[in-house]
């Protein structure tokens, strides 16, 4: 099978002796024996790898009658509520596929809004300011099923659900996506009769991408699910094959390479304000899977042209610690060939004629020149056009590359212990406080 997506490491090789990146890429290779080993164990958190395999046939039939259901009721906006993984990957697949300005217009079908992903009593009280003259429903995603800021939001909503349409109504307008079986999300949503739709064990919250964590608000919101789940799929064969060529056994080996030579920071940019919440999906599945027992590289997202005017002086004569990886995809949009107005203008002429996609991807080019000869590693990905298919496929690379660079850290990239310790800090805080 052709590549989908081109990994290009020219942007490395000055920075490296030969042979350095064959032979960690060898060791990333080890990594991928190793993952797939754990993977043919029954209990392990490796579920993820085969779930785009999956028949995804009868969920995505109840998505559609759900979606019926709630279009049916006059619903027009659908809060998705949830933090980290149970957030990030339907928050980056809307904001990349939805139209920018989409608040400001009626869409036809569903409009997700997103809760439960902070504390800000300002925000949840705009939101519930905006959601007054609307109708909703309310997803909420909890793998635990007891995280406090989606359980705060939730308690909101349905305070607002209850006085408006009445406890048996309200039940009808929450899904649930959670651990069937277990935790305090699952019980509720049981007793309550809400839609339910379950979290696979194995599978953690950051690599929950492709399950009803995310897909149930994608589907809901008229994203292309099943092109999601056939990109992941064709991301997936791509992963698994056993070559120092499979790109993500290469990324996995570059980035541990340039970090062992001193590039503590990897900064994930974009060209186009599309991709900013995929940078964020990014940056928790790196920053959770990876920072551990004192190591790993710190992962940061840069949105271009936008921060090339707030970080490009750092970037191109800041500590020489980082290393970039840029991400492109080609958007296709009706009106985009510089034109001259009426008038006087102050347009330089090689402008006009030109693609403002064109303008974007020289400004990209000459980005790249000037980092590499300012000293930065530049790691450089292309996804052709953004689309579901192509996003659904680098995501999963994605996926499959953090598993195989945290073995290389030596790391365990399925859990996330340091995170307990805040939790338990402030809910000590919060139980004295009660008292
Ligand atoms: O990747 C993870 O496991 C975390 O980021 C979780 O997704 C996040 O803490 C939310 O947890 P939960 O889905 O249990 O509410």
């Amino acid at each position: 099978m052709k590549s989908i997506i081109e990994i290009d490491f020219k942007g490395v090789t000055p920075f490296v002796e030969s042979g350095e990146i064959e032979l960690w890429c060898e060791k990333a290779l080890n990594s991928l024996n190793l993952l797939i080993e754990e993977g043919s164990n029954k209990s392990s958190p490796t579920d993820w790898i085969d779930l785009p395999t999956e028949d995804f046939t009868s969920i995505f039939k109840r998505f559609d009658s759900l979606k019926r259901e709630w279009l049916s009721k006059g619903v027009e906006f659908v809060v998705s509520v949830g933090v980290g993984g149970s957030y990030q990957g339907a928050r980056a697949f809307y904001e990349a596929f939805v139209d920018s300005f989409h608040t400001f217009d009626k869409r036809e079908g569903l409009s997700l809004v997103f809760a439960g992903h902070t504390l800000s009593p300002l925000y949840l009280s705009e939101l519930l300011q905006f959601l007054k003259k609307r109708e909703f429903a309310v997803v909420v995603i909890s793998k635990s099923g007891d995280t406090l800021e989606s359980a705060v939001a939730l308690n909101l909503l349905r305070g607002e659900l209850q006085r408006r349409y009445g406890t048996e109504e309200e039940g009808r307008r929450i899904a649930a996506v959670t651990s069937i079986g277990k935790g305090a999300l699952w019980e509720i949503a049981h007793k309550e009769g809400w839609h339910l739709y379950d979290i696979p064990k194995g599978v953690g919250g950051r690599f929950s991408l492709f399950t009803s964590a995310a897909l149930l608000p994608l589907s809901l919101a008229g994203i292309d699910v099943k092109e999601i789940i056939r990109g992941a799929a064709d991301g997936r064969a791509l992963s698994l094959v056993r070559s120092i060529e499979n790109g993500a056994v290469r990324y996995a080996a570059v980035r541990n390479l340039l970090y062992s030579k001193g590039k503590k920071i990897e900064v994930m940019a974009a060209y186009t304000p599309k991709l900013y919440f995929f940078l964020e999906w990014w940056r928790q599945l790196f920053g959770e899977s990876e920072g551990k027992r004192g190591r790993a590289i710190f992962p940061t997202i840069a949105c271009y042209t936008t921060d090339l005017h707030s970080l490009g002086q750092y970037l191109q004569e800041g500590e020489r610690t980082i290393f970039e990886t840029v991400l492109s995809f080609g958007e296709q949009s009706g009106k985009e060939i510089i034109e001259r107005v009426e008038g006087n203008s102050s347009l330089p002429h090689y402008l006009e004629g030109v693609s403002i996609g064109k303008v974007n991807s020289i400004v990209k080019e000459g980005v790249a020149k000037a980092h590499i000869e300012g000293g930065l590693p530049l790691i450089s990905i292309e996804g052709g056009l953004l689309r579901e298919y192509n996003l659904g496929a680098l995501a999963y690379l994605f996926q499959f590359s953090v598993a195989l660079s945290a073995k290389l850290l030596g790391v365990d990239p399925f859990n996330q212990p340091g995170v307990e310790a805040y939790k338990r800090e402030s809910l000590y805080l919060l139980k004295g406080e009660g008292e």
